[in-house]
């Protein structure tokens, strides 16, 4: 199984397997439809924050995908019509087994809530996760900021493809997200979460160029619609 990926833009990411598309992330134009003809197994999300929850009840709607995030999210996502046999919650710990592989849910320094009638509601820890799929290992950081948790993920894990948020104000900036990438030792890295906003423009050519300068890691910026 070649597991393709494709960037939607943001922090979206689509992963390709035997079955259809994993999501993550979908904060995508409601209007453009990526996956008219194919079928979404998966929807991994992040955080409830508006940029990462994205266009997932509307995918739901149409895909009736399992939808995977922190307990506190999927409970939110419950009182918001997604049925609790689609939904599957986990938390910090072990890798969990799936039909296309397994996943980890790691730790991500940032916050977790969305509105719910003009309430503020906490929707859990954010985090990232770690998929290992039969021909690779991709980590999805989601958005963090710089952590000295990211040396042990590199200490235990041989992380093939990294996508790491570099646009600052939110997250980490590139200063920090160029230590995080020595910490995580990846063969690739591909950046995210820049430009989708005036507060988090950042120059991903200039993050490549340090990636490919100080640090063992390769970069490759994706365009949207782009594939890897
Ligand atoms: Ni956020
Ligand atoms: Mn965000």
């Amino acid at each position: 199984m070649r597991s393709l990926i494709t960037y939607l833009g943001h922090s979206s990411f689509s992963i390709k397997w035997n079955e259809g598309y994993i999501l993550i992330d979908p904060f995508l134009d409601e209007n453009e439809d990526f996956f008219e003809n194919s079928k979404i197994t998966h929807i991994f999300l992040t955080h409830g924050h508006g940029d990462h929850l994205g266009v997932s009840f509307e995918l739901y709607k149409k895909h009736k995908p399992k939808i995977v995030s922190a307990y506190e999210l999927n409970l939110f996502l419950n009182k918001n019509g997604v049925k609790e046999e689609d939904l599957i919650s986990i938390n910090f710990g072990g890798y969990i087994p799936f039909p296309f592989g397994k996943v980890k849910m790691v730790y991500a320094l940032h916050s977790s809530s969305n509105l719910q009638y003009g309430n503020i509601v906490y929707t859990g820890n954010p985090c990232g996760y770690i998929f290992k799929f039969e021909d690779r290992t991709l980590y999805h950081m989601g958005d963090t900021g710089l952590s000295y948790e990211f040396k042990l993920i590199g200490e235990n894990e041989k992380i093939d493809i990294l996508l790491i948020p570099i646009g600052g104000f939110y997250t980490m900036d590139i200063d920090d997200a160029i230590n995080a990438v020595k910490m995580i030792k990846s063969e690739y890295v591909i950046p995210m979460h820049f430009d989708t906003f005036p507060e988090i423009k950042s120059d991903p050519v200039s993050f490549k160029k340090r990636v490919e300068n100080e640090t063992c890691s390769k970069c490759i910026i994706l365009k949207r619609g782009e594939s890897f």
